[in-house]
């Protein structure tokens, strides 16, 4: 029998373009072969976001797509993964009874089993039980040929419970990983080539508080740091709570620890953050984000902000404003609240209308561009250290790449740089990118 070809789309966050690679993973070992393009696959998964009914309403849209290639290949299995499956399980197949399969968050390891019992079925599999231990947090994945960094999961699962968020009950309650593996899955990572790991989790620094050995977060990164070959380390997300001075320390003295914290503050109104259950004021995360810049002055910080929360007054979001203007962020997500489905916030009155959203979403989002740019123009004649990634979308002679901070920069080079770190001499500065040109003489990064 030919071997049967599967396409994962991917919805969301880090955590779920992670979560796609580990279930590629599983798949390839039982023989199953990736393709780039779903009119090539046996089976296609959407691995799916539910954090925002947007989210939602994309995956739904997509999955209605796919259905499509079903009419001429009838054998193809259609399967929905991650959150949103998590969260509808059965009542999926009442929205969508042409998909085969449901496989909710702590069920990503048992994916070819599902399959192939989706296959000899013919009729649907529903998997969404949650577990003890969630076996996918422990899965080494190979990273592609040729790929500079890779992601690897640290904890998993949230017991923070913020009012707006669904994720405690989609993910199901944290879990952190081994240390020893987590060791031992990036020196391989380094040894297949890989300069950059991003540490993974839906809390980062809460790592270590479901071990026994008194792991720490700080503890981690600073391991992390001892591992040859790995020059660049990076985290998300963290929770300001739990942002201790051990964590901001290590930004001052884990050499290969980049300046760049994303940092979710949510709302700048006391009154609001309390209602969020976020457990810190302003003034909290302004002390951290001052604590931060006094260990790495020029650590970028970006955040997370949400408009309209339930009774969000004009003057709690002049207070958001307010707490923009003192920080700068480097760069903002910003998102209209959502009401989710089983979350505390859903019952809470005031509900702000859409109009006032969209109003307000539009003043943090015409505020942030100025402070991007202004953080942008900052870097112009600076040099700075890129690690080369790949080509860049917008021209055949362009390479592109990341700096510590986490900034887009494109400029001219040959495609043997990719994985190499270069200075770069930053010339022009863009909304979401950088331009430059790497130096003639000796020059080194000036960061
Ligand atoms: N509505 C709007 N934004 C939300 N987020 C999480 N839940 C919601 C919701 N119900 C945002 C938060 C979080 C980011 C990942 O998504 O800002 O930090
Ligand atoms: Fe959601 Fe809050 Fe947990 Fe982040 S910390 S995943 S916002 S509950």
């Amino acid at each position: 029998m030919r071997p049967l070809h599967f396409y994962i789309h991917t919805f969301g966050c880090q955590m779920n373009v992670h979560d796609s690679e580990q279930m590629a993973e599983y798949l390839t070992r039982e023989g199953y072969l990736p393709v780039d393009s779903p009119e090539l696959a046996d089976i296609i998964l959407v691995n799916t976001c539910s954090i925002r009914h947007k989210a939602e309403t994309k995956a739904y849209s997509q999955i209605g797509r796919f259905r499509k290639y079903k009419d001429n290949q009838p054998g193809l299995i259609l399967g929905v993964v991650g959150c949103l499956a998590q969260h509808r399980g059965k009542d999926f197949m009442r929205h969508a009874p042409y998909v085969d399969l449901v496989v909710g968050t702590h069920n990503l390891h048992l994916i070819a089993e599902l399959i192939r019992s989706a296959e000899e079925r013919r009729t649907p599999v529903v998997e969404t039980c949650f577990r003890d231990h969630v076996a996918s947090i422990d899965v080494f994945t190979k990273p592609p040929e040729g790929a500079v960094s890779a992601f690897v999961t640290v904890m998993q699962g949230c017991n923070n419970f913020c009012a707006y968020c669904v994720v405690p009950y989609l993910r199901g309650r944290e879990e952190s990983r081994r240390q020893d593996r987590i060791l031992e899955e990036i020196r391989q990572l380094a040894g297949y080539g890989i300069k950059e790991v991003t540490l993974l989790g839906q809390n980062v620094n809460s790592y270590g508080k479901t071990l026994t050995g008194g792991e720490s977060f700080a503890g981690l990164v600073r391991a992390v740091g001892e591992i040859e070959g790995i020059e660049r380390i990076r985290f998300t997300t963290s929770h300001p709570k739990d942002l201790t001075d051990d964590i901001i320390s290590a930004f001052g003295d884990v050499a290969t620890l980049c300046e760049h914290i994303h940092l979710p503050v949510q709302s700048g109104s006391d009154r609001i953050l309390d209602k969020m259950n976020r457990r810190y004021t302003a003034v909290d995360y302004l002390k951290k984000v001052d604590k931060l810049r006094k260990v790495c002055s020029n650590i970028s910080i970006t955040t997370d902000i949400i408009v309209g929360f339930p009774g969000e007054t004009e003057e709690d979001f002049s207070e958001t404003i307010s707490l923009m203007k003192e920080v700068r962020f480097d760069t903002l997500f910003s998102f209209n609240y959502s009401d989710r489905e089983g979350t505390a916030a859903t019952s809470f009155a005031d509900k702000i209308d859409d109009a006032a959203k969209r109003q307000r979403i539009m003043i943090v989002q015409d505020l942030q561009k100025e402070h991007t740019m202004e953080k942008h123009r900052a870097l112009m004649g600076s040099i700075q250290e890129v690690l080369v990634e790949g080509r860049s979308k917008n021209s055949e002679k362009d390479m592109t790449g990341r700096t510590r901070t986490n900034k887009i920069v494109n400029f001219e080079a040959t495609t043997d740089m990719i994985g190499e770190l270069v200075s770069v001499h930053i010339d022009r500065a863009f909304l979401h990118s950088l331009r430059g040109t790497q130096p003639s003489g000796k020059e080194v990064a000036s960061w």
